[in-house]
């Protein structure tokens, strides 16, 4: 190789006072930050036991922290995939600038190898390629300093973005409306407030007095772990249920509507979002409640002509076999572990994004969107 500084360091654990270092007004937890030269998530496999704050400040870290679930969410993988590069960029030596860039291009590939299916991942790695094309000849360190403004922009940008869709989702809640969610499509799977978690968020905050179903999700229990830990930490009224209980709650009247996020929503409106996601569209079509869909425009891939072309991630077999290291099945089972699946667009009835809501002609109102 041209000289990488490899350092393997595992990440530093850190703990991080609650909102004593949150620039982010209203957030009570900060998903991803850069800090003195180093990236800082949460750590998500070890919530709700514990709230600890990993300190990354080697990129290879920070690409199997993302394979690892240390951070996780669409918009939150891309914005750790940016600042992964930028921490990629300072990792580089090179005496020229083919070397640098030759570099850089394997620091990027290092990031897109984590993880397949949110597209979210592969827009941010983009967008720091053109952010280094846009730099170059300049002296490295001036590349360097622009990719590190550029993944602190794109995180910053990412906040701004949810509260934009909530601001956008929250007319199509009613007041004293039951809303059933799945995954955590929150402020940890963002820069912070969430998309789907950014309408319910923006719903209360608007004062309509609305609570929440929150399905536990398995395998990896986003729902149970995640979306009920930073509901209650935000005193949003929430419930727990298992995924196969769905069902029994719509059929009695009990949900109003359905709001999950994305990981990559092709030209048709089909949309990949975390396993489980397709089996509660088509129970809620069956009982006649709305099923919205919330995303940022980079959750779009107008390149894909419908959801069959998404490619879907497989996960280690042990997330089924075992919970927490505790085994739940046979030694040897045979298991299999999509980690997404895609809703067809005919059981989404809207697609919230921070431009605007699309219903009906998604072909049309995508495209529509993404060019704002
Ligand atoms: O495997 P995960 O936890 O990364 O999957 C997350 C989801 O499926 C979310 O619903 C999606 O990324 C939207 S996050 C705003």
């Amino acid at each position: 190789n041209d000289g990488f500084c490899l350092k393997q360091t595992v990440a530093d654990v850190i703990t991080v006072p609650n909102n004593k270092q949150n620039e982010v007004p209203q957030m009570s937890f900060r998903t991803i930050e850069w800090r003195d030269d180093a990236v800082i998530m949460i750590d998500q496999t070890r919530l709700p036991m514990e709230e600890i704050y990993q300190r990354y400040t080697d990129f290879n870290a920070v690409a199997e922290a993302i394979k690892g679930m240390v951070v996780r969410g669409a918009p939150a993988i891309g914005v750790a995939a940016a600042m992964g590069v930028a921490l990629g960029a300072r990792e580089i030596i090179a005496d020229t600038q083919e070397s640098f860039f030759r570099q850089l291009d394997n620091v990027c590939d290092v990031m897109a190898r984590t993880r397949p299916t949110a597209v979210n991942l592969f827009w941010a790695i983009e967008r720091m390629k053109q952010k280094a094309q846009s730099l170059k000849g300049s002296p490295l360190d001036t590349i360097r300093a622009g990719l590190k403004e550029e993944a602190i922009r794109i995180e910053a940008e990412d906040l701004a973005i949810c509260k934009n869709i909530g601001k956008h989702g929250a007319d199509l809640i009613p007041v004293g409306a039951t809303v059933l969610t799945h995954c955590n499509a929150g402020g940890l799977a963002t820069a912070g407030y969430g998309t789907a978690l950014g309408v319910i968020r923006a719903a209360h905050e608007a004062g309509k007095k609305i609570q929440v179903f929150s399905d536990e999700t398995r395998p990896w229990l986003q729902g149970a772990r995640l979306t009920t830990w930073e509901l209650m930490k935000d005193k949003i009224p929430v419930t727990l249920i298992s995924d196969n209980m769905a069902g029994f709650f719509m059929s009695r009247g009990e949900i109003t509507c359905c709001v999950v996020g994305a990981d990559r929503i092709a030209a048709n409106g089909d949309t990949a979002n975390k396993i489980g996601t397709f089996s509660v569209a088509v129970l809620a079509k069956e009982h006649g409640i709305p099923f919205y869909v919330a995303a940022p425009v980079s959750t779009l891939d107008l390149s894909l002509s419908d959801g069959s072309q998404i490619p879907i991630e497989e996960r280690p077999t042990t997330e089924v076999t075992h919970i927490r290291g505790l085994p739940i099945a046979p030694e040897g089972v045979k298991v299999r572990n999509p980690s997404f699946d895609v809703t067809p667009a005919k059981y989404i009835t809207a697609i919230i994004t921070e431009h605007g809501v699309a219903k009906g002609n998604y072909q049309e109102e995508l495209a529509a969107l993404a060019a704002v």
